[in-house]
């Protein structure tokens, strides 16, 4: 039993308790330091602040180790799906084949939205970047089933309100896609896969039914797993905080979806495409573009490079840029961008500023690469991450609820004007 953290303030000794996790993570716990000394913390951005403990997924920074529920991602990646990976996260273990069936069974019988929510689609632009429009129409689903409010129903309730969410998310992502280009909506058709049934509301036109190519199923299915869940990541973070006021799952997942679509967090994958294109428009030259991303300077980042947590390989990179290689070939596609990434990414690596700041490629630098090859626009990636995630910040809401945990309610060290009287504008000079 590790002994208690020793703090001196103001003369005094407090004594903290220590947590100890599963691998031997150390916490100091200061859930009583303000009851005790009227002190509080700060650390903005919450770089060294452990927010909950958690049961479900354990990454390992400093190793590139990743894992849901204690198995590795990458054998989760090579041999599990998408659905599976989903049911372990928010249940805590791999289902038997008959829990897998049931599980898949009731997600395929709730894949329509109800046909009222169609006219929300009719009303965007079809400028709207689907983010927007898959966060707003997720928050609507708690508009239609209001029994999701109820912060005190029964876990079976619970459940099937995570069907739902899990069953609508690619029907409402895919409409997304099929109002911005101005075709009619694909409804599911539940005779295909999780995956199978996406592709097909994706690409479906009137004219044709998308017929799924395996190729791309095992490939999206794999950036799925890949993406399922990152501890408490900002999105997560946000999904947890939003659900500890008893606000509803569906809300809580548009909050998300809200936190996902900024650059430096799940918008990065778009970011990343956007500027390989850049970079192959201006000839390819890759130093210069590392010279930009030293340069305090210019606001430029390398996007898909860094991460607050991983100062080693990320390891879902790893996976994802073999699995580029792979999906690139097998469907006989050449993308230039990637021999950028390639050479950005082996040219970044050698050049101490990113050496030096232990800025590796993350999970975005290259999925947007095979986003791209299987016919995924730039601007539903994020939509994808989203996709991805979504079993992930069900399983942490799931859990945060399980825990009652309090409301999340920061607190501040207030630095603004001292107490002053109100003065008349007419005294204002
Ligand atoms: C995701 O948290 C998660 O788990 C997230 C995620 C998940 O699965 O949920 O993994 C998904 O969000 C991946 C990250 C995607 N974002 C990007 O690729 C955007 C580019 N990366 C960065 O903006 C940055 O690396 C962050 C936001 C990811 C991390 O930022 P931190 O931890 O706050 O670190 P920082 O910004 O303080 O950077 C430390 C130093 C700074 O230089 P100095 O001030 O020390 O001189 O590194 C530099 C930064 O300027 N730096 C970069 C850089 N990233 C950090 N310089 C150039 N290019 C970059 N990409």
């Amino acid at each position: 039993m590790p002994e208690n953290a020793k703090l001196v303030l103001e003369g005094k000794e407090y004594e903290l308790p220590v947590v100890t996790g599963t691998e031997n993570e150390k916490a100091v716990d200061i859930t009583r330091l303000r009851d005790l000394s009227g002190y509080i913390t700060l650390d903005s951005g919450y770089k060294n602040t452990g927010a909950t403990v958690s049961k479900i997924t354990y990454l390992d920074g400093e190793n590139g180790i990743l894992r849901y529920r204690g198995y590795p991602i990458e054998q989760l990646a090579e041999r599990s799906t998408f659905l599976e990976v989903a049911y372990l996260l928010i249940y805590g273990e791999l289902p038997t084949r008959s829990q897998l069936d049931e599980f898949d069974n009731n997600i395929r019988r709730h894949t329509l939205i109800h046909e009222d929510m169609k006219r929300f689609y009719q009303a965007y632009p079809t400028y709207a970047h689907p983010m927007g429009v898959v966060a707003s129409v997720t928050c609507s689903l708690s508009t239609f089933y209001p029994e999701s409010l109820n912060p005190n129903r029964p876990w079976e309730k619970i459940n099937l309100t995570i069907t739902r969410i899990l069953a609508k998310f690619p029907t409402i992502a895919a409409w997304a896609y099929n109002n911005s280009i101005g075709h009619p909506v694909n409804y599911p058709k539940n005779k295909y896969s999780y995956v199978e049934n996406f592709l097909h509301m994706m690409f479906s036109k009137p004219t044709e039914e998308y017929e799924p190519d395996p190729v791309v199923v095992n490939a999206l299915d794999k950036l799925l797993i890949l993406h399922a869940d990152h501890e408490q990541n900002c999105s997560t973070s946000t999904v947890r905080l939003v659900g500890s006021s008893q606000a509803n799952l569906y809300g809580s997942i548009a909050a998300g979806c809200i936190a996902l679509w900024g650059p430096l967090h799940g918008g990065a994958n778009q970011a990343v495409i956007e500027m390989l294109d850049q970079i192959h428009a201006d000839g390819g030259n890759v130093q210069k573009y590392v010279e930009k991303a030293k340069d305090k300077n210019d606001p430029f980042r390398l996007m898909g490079f860094g991460h607050r947590v991983y100062k080693n390989f990320d390891p879902r990179a790893k996976i994802i840029k073999k699995a580029c290689d792979d999906v690139l070939n097998k469907l006989g596609i050449h993308d230039p961008v990637l021999d950028i990434a390639k050479k950005l990414e082996e040219v970044a690596l050698q050049d101490e500023y990113f050496v030096e700041r232990k800025l590796y490629p993350n999970v975005d630098f290259y999925s947007g690469i095979i986003y791209r090859a299987i016919g995924i626009p730039v601007d539903m990636f994020t939509v994808m991450f989203a996709l991805g995630r979504l079993p992930g910040w069900i399983a942490q809401w799931k859990e945060m609820v399980e825990n009652k945990e309090p409301i999340g309610r920061p607190r501040q060290i207030y630095t603004g004007a001292a107490k002053r009287d109100y003065v008349n504008i007419a005294e204002r000079g």
